[in-house]
């Protein structure tokens, strides 16, 4: 019996106007573009404006990915939002995106927690949903809202981040030649404190804020930047050498490189282990930062704008960020 598995039908993007140039972080914390851009390949991101919703932009890149994929969005059987700053702690995104997409029928919806590997996640679950046939299209979201998180007064990190949605529609095939051929997901949890926000959830819930002014910081992104380097740099090249023997390919028949924007010095690093040149990777942390879960459908949908991606390509997506998790798969482009 052949295996049904995911293919990408169509993808979407949103991001915000308000753009934050490093010119601007030079203002407000001791810094330099040239700092910026050498270390991290950053030099402007996209930034929530006050009272501006992350869900919103999860909207309009779900629309535009339906869109694209050329489907009703009634056909739609299941949503996964992948994220970790939705709205609202209670209820999910994905409930609040259903609405907003005014689908007719209460299919499935929910979101998936796992960093800026989210939306690598995110594909995984589909890709499992789908091949047991009780599903024909699945939607897909990866968007972070990261701003809101950030502590603009540490400059080691409020220079790396930004905001962002983007959007894919799979849908279940049983064409070897297409979709999803292979998968690597891990998460190396015992190095959970290294990327995280403390305060917020059940254990420092926001009324110890109220209490107790010195806790503000712990509602705010911390990150031990560079052990986080040293560790996803072995572990991301483990995690694509293994998606790629899973597949029964080697590097060297690897055409394209989607990974996650946290820093082009890793982006670089993977894609001299895969023996790739930049033109051959998709490079979008200049202009929008690390979006964390949105990094990846972004830098998938620039690429296909760009015609970077053609049609039987073999591409491997990565992905890895706090939990410490990690997730990389290759897809053979339909
Ligand atoms: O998406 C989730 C996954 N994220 C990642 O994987 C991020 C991984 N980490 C990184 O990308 C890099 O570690 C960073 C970009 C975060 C930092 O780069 P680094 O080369 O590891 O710098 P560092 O933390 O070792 O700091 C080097 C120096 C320090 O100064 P001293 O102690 O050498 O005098 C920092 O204080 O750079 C200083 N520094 C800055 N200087 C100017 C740190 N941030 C800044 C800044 N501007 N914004």
């Amino acid at each position: 019996m052949t295996k049904i598995h995911a293919k990408f039908d169509g993808v979407g993007k949103s991001l915000p106007e308000k753009i934050l140039t490093n010119a601007d972080l030079e203002k407000m914390v001791d810094t330099t573009d040239e700092w910026i851009t050498t270390r991290t390949g950053v030099k402007e991101r996209r930034i929530l404006s006050p009272g501006e919703s992350i869900n919103d932009h999860c909207v309009k890149a779900a629309k535009e990915a339906i869109e694209k994929s050329k489907c009703d969005p009634d056909e739609i059987d299941l949503i996964i939002n992948c994220t970790f700053t939705s709205d609202y702690v209670l209820p999910s995104g994905a409930c609040i995106i259903q609405d907003k997409l005014g689908f007719s029928r209460n299919v499935p919806a929910f979101d998936l927690a796992a960093a800026c590997s989210g939306f690598m996640y995110g594909v995984e679950t589909a890709n499992s949903f789908l091949s047991t046939g009780n599903y024909r299209k699945i939607l897909v979201i990866g968007a972070d809202a990261l701003s809101p998180f950030t502590n603009w007064k540490d400059r080691a990190s409020c220079v790396l981040f930004g905001d962002g949605a983007g959007a894919a529609v799979l849908s279940g095939t049983e064409d070897p030649n297409e979709g999803v051929l292979s998968s690597d997901l891990g998460a190396a949890g015992k190095h959970n404190r290294i990327l995280m926000v403390e305060g917020g959830g059940s254990a420092m819930h926001g009324t110890a804020l109220m209490n107790d002014a010195s806790l503000e910081s712990k509602y705010y992104i911390t990150m031990e930047g560079n052990t986080l380097f040293k560790i996803v740099t072995r572990i991301v090249a483990d995690s694509v050498n293994r998606a790629i023997e899973k597949a029964g390919l080697t590097a060297a028949e690897i055409d394209f490189l989607v990974p996650h924007q946290a820093n082009t010095r890793i982006i670089d690093f993977v894609a001299e282990k895969l023996g790739l040149p930049r033109e051959k990777c998709a490079v979008t942390i200049h202009k929008y930062g690390n979006n964390s879960a949105a990094s990846i459908p972004i830098a998938l949908y620039d690429s296909l704008e760009e015609g970077k991606i053609k049609k039987g390509d073999k591409i491997v997506m990565t992905g890895f960020g706090g939990g410490l998790t990690y997730a990389s798969l290759v897809v053979k482009w339909g």
